[in-house]
C-alpha cells in the first residue's frame, strides 16, 4: 500500500514545506500531497489555507499578496523551536524543479473558484514545463475545476477528492465522459464493504485520505486500496 505524505511528512515537520517533502522522501513516501493557491501577482503558491496566520508568522490572504511578500515568511516557527526561520512557503515551481521523477506527486487545486480564476489552467502549463505530466494527479473538491483542466489539458491525470459518497459510482465517473478520472481520493470515512472492488473496476485507484489510527491503516488495506494519503507512514 503506497503512502503519499499529506502535505508532506506533515507529522513531523511543518506541512507544505521543503522540510516536510524531504522528510517525506526520506521515511519511504511513494508520493507527495501538497495544496496550492494563487498568489496577487499569478503564481502558485504551496499552501493549505487561503490565509498565512495559521502556518507561517504573518498575516494576510495569498491571493492579495506577492511572491516577494510571501517569501518574507517563516512557515516553520509555528510548528517547531527548530524550524524557526528555517522555512520559506514553497511555489509549486520551486517543488517540482526539485521533486525526483519517480515520486508521485499529488497536487491538490484548492476548491476557491471566485478567488483563482483559471487556476486549473496555471496548474496544468506548469506541470507541462516542467516535464511533469506523467508522474502526477491533481486532485480536488471542485470537480468542475477538473473537468475544465481536463478540457484544457486531457493528459493531466486527474483525482476526485469526494467527502460524499456517489451511490452511483459509475454514472458519476461518466459525467466526466469524454475524460478519463484517474483515481479516487475518497475521506477514508465514507468507504463502505465493497466500494473499492467495484470502483477499481471502473478502471480507477483509490487513495483515501484522514487515515490516522492503525485500525484505519488495517481496514484500508483490507478494502485493497491502491494507497492512502498519510500525515505520517501507514506502518508507524
Ligand atoms: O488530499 C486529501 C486531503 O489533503 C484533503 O483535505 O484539507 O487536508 O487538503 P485537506
Ligand atoms: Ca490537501
Amino acid at each position: 500500500m503506497k503512502w503519499i505524505a499529506h502535505r508532506g511528512f506533515s507529522g513531523e515537520a511543518p506541512e507544505n514545506t521543503f522540510a516536510a517533502f524531504e522528510r517525506a522522501i526520506e521515511n519511504g513516501a511513494a508520493g507527495i500531497e501538497l495544496d496550492v493557491h494563487v498568489s496577487k501577482d499569478g503564481e502558485l503558491i504551496v499552501m493549505h489555507d487561503e490565509h498565512v496566520g495559521r502556518t507561517t508568522d504573518g498575516t494576510g490572504w495569498v491571493r492579495e499578496m506577492t511572491v516577494p511578500e510571501l517569501a518574507e515568511l517563516d512557515a516553520g516557527a509555528w510548528f517547531s523551536e527548530n524550524d524557526r526561520g528555517e522555512q520559506r512557503v514553497p511555489l509549486l515551481d520551486d517543488v517540482l524543479a526539485w521533486i525526483p521523477a519517480n515520486v508521485l506527486l499529488n497536487v491538490e487545486i484548492k476548491n476557491i473558484p471566485y478567488a483563482y480564476e483559471r487556476i486549473e489552467k496555471k496548474v496544468s502549463d506548469t506541470l507541462v514545463n516542467h516535464n511533469r505530466v506523467e508522474n502526477t494527479i491533481v486532485s480536488s473538491f471542485d470537480h468542475a475545476c477538473l473537468y475544465r483542466l481536463k478540457e484544457w489539458n486531457a493528459a493531466v491525470k486527474i483525482g476526485l477528492l469526494l467527502n460524499f459518497r456517489p451511490v452511483n459510482m459509475e454514472g458519476y465517473l461518466r459525467l466526466f465522459s469524454p475524460f478519463d478520472v484517474h483515481s479516487l481520493h475518497p475521506h477514508a470515512s465514507i468507504l463502505q464493504n465493497n466500494d473499492v472492488e467495484r470502483w477499481q473496476k471502473q478502471g480507477v485507484s483509490v487513495f483515501p485520505y484522514a487515515v490516522t489510527r492503525k485500525s484505519d491503516v488495517k481496514q484500508m488495506q483490507a478494502f485493497g486500496v491502491n494507497g492512502v494519503i498519510s500525515d505520517a507512514p501507514p506502518g508507524d
